[in-house]
């Protein structure tokens, strides 16, 4: 095999990525499972593996799922070692059988092309492929995601392993979808990567001098003659500029890596079917917007590792996956009870498997995946949740998961085009996750719980957020909230000033507006590009170790972080003020609002407590006029709607262990589920189909 020299197309791939770091979004792909007119619009199924299995029991198997209520597998993922045994020798006739035979049984095939785990003799001949940690270690062979995302070898043995798939069963009617390696995530720090690195600060700056003036390397001799002296560092003592370009650069590689593989598979593919790559909860390895730009479709494996589900939390992670295209989404992997990664891994209570698969449907998913279906008999995960037990019978799980199959096929006429709705937009920012991170000034300021701690309430009262870059287009949320914008461009804050000005309600949170995309310090003090707008500004911010009062329109604690507001404007009113007898803070604006234009902007400084932040939910939601889908259920009841093609369903799922009451809603009839006697037992769900003048 050819190996091309460093980096060359890399480098003209990662300027193009540097070049447009903000993802525009592309709702282009059709909401359903799959673009296949004939395929059910909604997906269920589990992950297969035939290769660890001799092919005498494959029929059993695929019997097995077929009488689950399983409509799709996924499989390939891991099995590069037995497609190529060795170096240029495909062997694809196990696979050509595999798919024939789930063919056969009717089955969805969703691909993965093997990459997360290169065979040993890729590395024991060509160790340069592999990782390299931030401490200069390099991973042996034995576990997975071993390799450089840099490497130039490794992704010319990537592109020829995936594009042998994808001539060989791109046109194959039972494959449905692609997906590309599986959960990437970890970087290298080999030569290739720190030359990488350098090429993508010159694509990113241009000059030497540029990066020094956008780092401020003049601060601690930090100055660079050459791109080439710039260390290549993830973690440590490191000017933030650096730190924050090292996530963008993690950005770049990984999508470049990524599409790598799109690139060969498309022209060989069925343009219906659909190619995505898997992703993990909160994951910060790379900035997801940008990561889903050019695939079709999001996927997102949804873990509860301690088996103890925090319902809003969970859901706040779909709405992300949603929002990475703005669309439906697949979830390609998901418990059958327990995982075997956490310190302990706790099952989930019985029905609790049924009722999120049931969440992620109202959160979007047009596919629900169980991983796995049966535990190889060795191999790391041989303690992990599976349908079938090592005898080969089903576990007591499988009774559920069959339940789960047998609603979603029967509610797929229903769901099927549909999508979910909602009325807040949140705006979430990996830059601002990252600069905050690196910086967090309070080691209690995790940027995912601001975030999720301003989503809760929003969600649980409007029943419907979608979570979006700040690049989206707003005009059909009357009510946008952006917990911590930390990082904002000029042409975000451009953006949401005419956004603002047409009509809608900006709520900013702390810490917004502080720095550009380099990390560095706005010379207008927060919310910097969008001061002006708000006529005010944070004249300081303090990190709190006790909490200190709020009063005023909401009147209760914040703690963490309180920033003091300085209204600049006339027209600009105090909502609340900080009580801190004897602290800078006593006395200071807290919250502000100004109207402008046709709509409003709010300025929260501080980090309420639940309690503050739910009645501040309420007065945002009242003032944007944002109604609930259905009002006066019980906190335990998640309530989605999803609505398309001319349908409106409503969709109620009892988070709790206690049945809940529900009447019901006006002009709807019920469509399925548990609901009996105007109430949704625990861990039940209810469907209603609601008239589509009903709201
Ligand atoms: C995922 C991974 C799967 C499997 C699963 C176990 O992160 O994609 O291959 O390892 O975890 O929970």
């Amino acid at each position: 095999m050819i190996c091309r020299p460093v980096t060359i197309a890399l480098a003209l791939a990662l300027s193009n990525i540097a070049a447009h770091a903000s993802p525009a979004p592309t709702p282009d792909f059709p909401a359903r499972a799959t673009a296949f007119a004939d395929r059910p619009a909604i997906a269920v199924g589990v992950s297969w593996y035939p290769e660890q299995w001799p092919e005498s029991r494959w029929e059993t198997d695929l019997a097995l799922m077929q009488k689950t209520g399983f409509n799709t597998i996924r499989m390939g993922e891991f099995a590069w070692s037995r497609m190529e045994p060795e170096e240029g020798k495909f062997d694809f006739a196990w696979l050509d059988r595999a798919i024939a035979a789930a063919q056969r049984h009717g089955f969805m095939v969703v691909l993965g092309t093997p990459t997360a785990a290169p065979p040993a003799w890729l590395t024991q001949k060509y160790p340069d492929v592999l990782r390299v940690d931030e401490n200069g270690t390099r991973a042996g062979h034995g576990a997975r995601r071993h390799f450089s995302f840099a490497s130039q070898r490794y992704r010319d043995f990537a592109r020829r392993i995936a594009t042998e798939m994808a001539k060989r069963y791109g046109r194959n009617p039972a494959v449905v979808g692609w997906q590309i390696d599986n959960e990437v995530g970890p970087p290298s720090f080999d030569d290739e990567s720190v030359a990488a690195w350098h090429a993508f600060l010159k694509a990113r700056y241009g000059t030497i001098d540029e990066l020094n003036r956008r780092w401020t390397t003049q601060y601690w001799s930090q100055f660079y003659n050459s791109f080439d002296q710039v260390p290549l560092h993830a973690t440590g003592q490191q000017n933030p500029g650096l730190l924050l370009d090292f996530k963008h650069f993690t950005t770049a590689t990984w999508t470049d890596y990524v599409q790598n593989q799109v690139r060969a598979m498309r022209p060989l593919i069925d343009p219906r079917a659909f190619i995505t790559t898997n992703t993990m909860f909160w994951n910060a390895g790379f900035d997801h917007f940008v990561m889903h730009r050019d695939l079709d479709i999001a996927a997102w494996d949804n873990y509860i590792p301690d088996g103890r589900p925090d319902w809003v939390a969970n859901g706040a992670n779909h709405d992300l996956v949603r929002g990475y295209k703005q669309r439906n989404f697949w979830l390609m992997e998901t418990q059958p009870g327990r995982v075997d990664w956490v310190p302990v891994n706790r099952a989930l209570d019985p029905g609790q498997v049924r009722e999120l698969a049931w969440q992620s449907v109202a959160h979007g998913a047009d596919a629900v995946l169980y991983w796995q279906w049966r535990p190889s008999p060795n191999g790391q995960e041989t303690y992990h949740g599976s349908v079938l037990g090592q005898d080969g019978e089903p576990n007591p799980i499988q009774a559920e998961i069959a339940h789960v199959a047998g609603d979603l096929v029967k509610a797929t006429p229903l769901l099927a085009d549909t999508q979910p709705v909602a009325k807040v937009g949140m705006l979430f920012s990996y830059d601002s996750r990252w600069a905050i991170d690196l910086q967090r000034h309070n080691k209690d300021f995790d940027p995912i719980k601001a975030f999720t701690d301003f989503y809760r309430p929003l969600r649980v009262q409007s029943q419907g957020v979608h979570i979006l870059p700040a690049e989206a287009d707003l005009a059909r949320y009357p009510l946008v909230v952006a917990p911590n914008l930390n990082v904002l461009t000029e042409a975000q804050a451009k953006r949401l000033e005419a956004y603002v000005r047409s009509g809608g309600h900006l709520v900013l949170g702390p810490r917004s507006g502080m720095k550009d995309d380099a990390n560095a310090l706005w010379p207008q003090r927060q919310p910097g590009p969008l001061a002006a707008l708000l006529g005010a500004q944070v004249a300081q911010f303090y990190a709190l170790d006790q909490g200190v009062g709020v009063t005023g329109s909401v009147t209760g604690k914040a703690s963490i972080w309180a920033e003091a507001l300085e209204p600049l404007a006339r027209d600009v009113r105090t909502l609340a003020t900080y009580s801190d007898p004897g602290g800078w803070l006593d006395g200071k604006p807290a919250i502000v609002t100004r109207n402008v234009g046709k709509g409003s902007i709010t300025y929260v400084g501080a980090w309420l407590d639940p309690e503050t932040m739910a009645r501040l939910a309420a007065s945002l939601l009242a003032d944007a006029k944002v109604a609930p889908i259905l009002a006066g259920t019980d906190p335990d009841l998640e309530i989605a709607e999803r609505a398309g093609a001319g349908k409106r369903i409503l969709i109620a799922i009892n988070h709790g262990n206690v049945a809940h009451p529900l009447a019901l809603p006006a002009g709807a009839k019920p469509a399925g589920g548990d609901w009996a006697d105007g109430a949704v037992p625990a861990h039940g769900i209810a469907l209603f189909q609601l008239a589509p003048e009903a709201r």
